[in-house]
């Protein structure tokens, strides 16, 4: 299974690469053979091998170049990362990236042969105009994205379920995810308020390759812990 964190715009540098070391010790000591991902801020990359792969949660779609506050290849290429989040609903709804440039940067990257791991998810509204009304907002978000890509993962995050501790029904994930795996056969993440007391049962339903988890991820213990659950449902 994938388990994932998505630090966001926390922890510092020197935070991140502790919390690093520590995820990296826990999968030692406990020989955890899970594929484990760490997104820290832009200004906590770090050229790192061992377990846990580093991505960026963003980068601009060029190699270098005349673009003010972004980074491009060049300077992640610096720390070797090679794996990329793209699509997260913040960066859609809160910074604005429309589809149009999602799909610009998948393809850059895709080009280079990075791990892209690509978000999708619906915003609350949408969610209650009903399962169809979702769906077809979802499926929005696949266009112009080459859902055979072999370094693709996909993450299904509904908006609304991300940092408020509320989460769909197990029958909705299921539902949802069933639906999403006709679309692409790449692997398939849910994120969204995903927290020790519920990570288990998450990771146990049906069409569910893994997690993606932001605020309870940011204890190197409780996402420890998820990476333990992962490793014993044996999936
Ligand atoms: P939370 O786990 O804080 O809900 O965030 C999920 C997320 O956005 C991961 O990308």
């Amino acid at each position: 299974m994938i388990i994932a964190a998505n630090l966001k715009t926390n922890l510092t540098r020197e935070k991140t690469n502790k919390y690093i070391s520590e995820v990296e010790s826990f999968l030692r000591e406990k020989n955890i053979s899970e594929e484990v991902l760490v997104f820290p801020a832009t200004s906590s990359l770090i050229a790192h091998s061992g377990a846990v792969t580093i991505g960026a949660q963003n980068a601009y779609p060029t190699i270098k170049g005349a673009f003010t506050g972004e980074i491009g290849y060049e300077q992640l290429e610096e720390f070797g990362i090679k794996t990329i989040l793209i699509g997260h609903s913040e960066r859609r709804h809160v910074i604005g990236e429309t589809q149009e440039e999602l799909v610009k940067k998948f393809d850059f990257y895709k080009e280079l042969g990075f791990k892209i791991v690509y978000c999708v998810g619906e915003p609350l509204e949408v969610r209650e105009a009903g399962f169809e009304n979702m769906m077809e907002y979802i499926s929005k978000q696949y266009e112009g994205i080459d859902t055979s890509y072999e370094n693709l993962i996909i993450a299904y995050e509904p908006v609304w379920a991300i940092g408020t501790g509320l989460t769909p029904t197990s029958e909705d994930i299921v539902a949802i995810h069933g639906e999403l795996k006709k679309k692409s056969l790449a692997p398939l993440l849910y994120g969204g308020s995903v927290k020790v007391t519920n990570a288990k049962e998450v990771l146990a339903l049906e069409g569910i390759d893994g997690v993606l988890v932001g605020s309870a991820a940011l204890y190197a213990e409780h996402f420890c812990t998820m990476c333990e659950y992962a490793q014993s449902l044996n999936k």
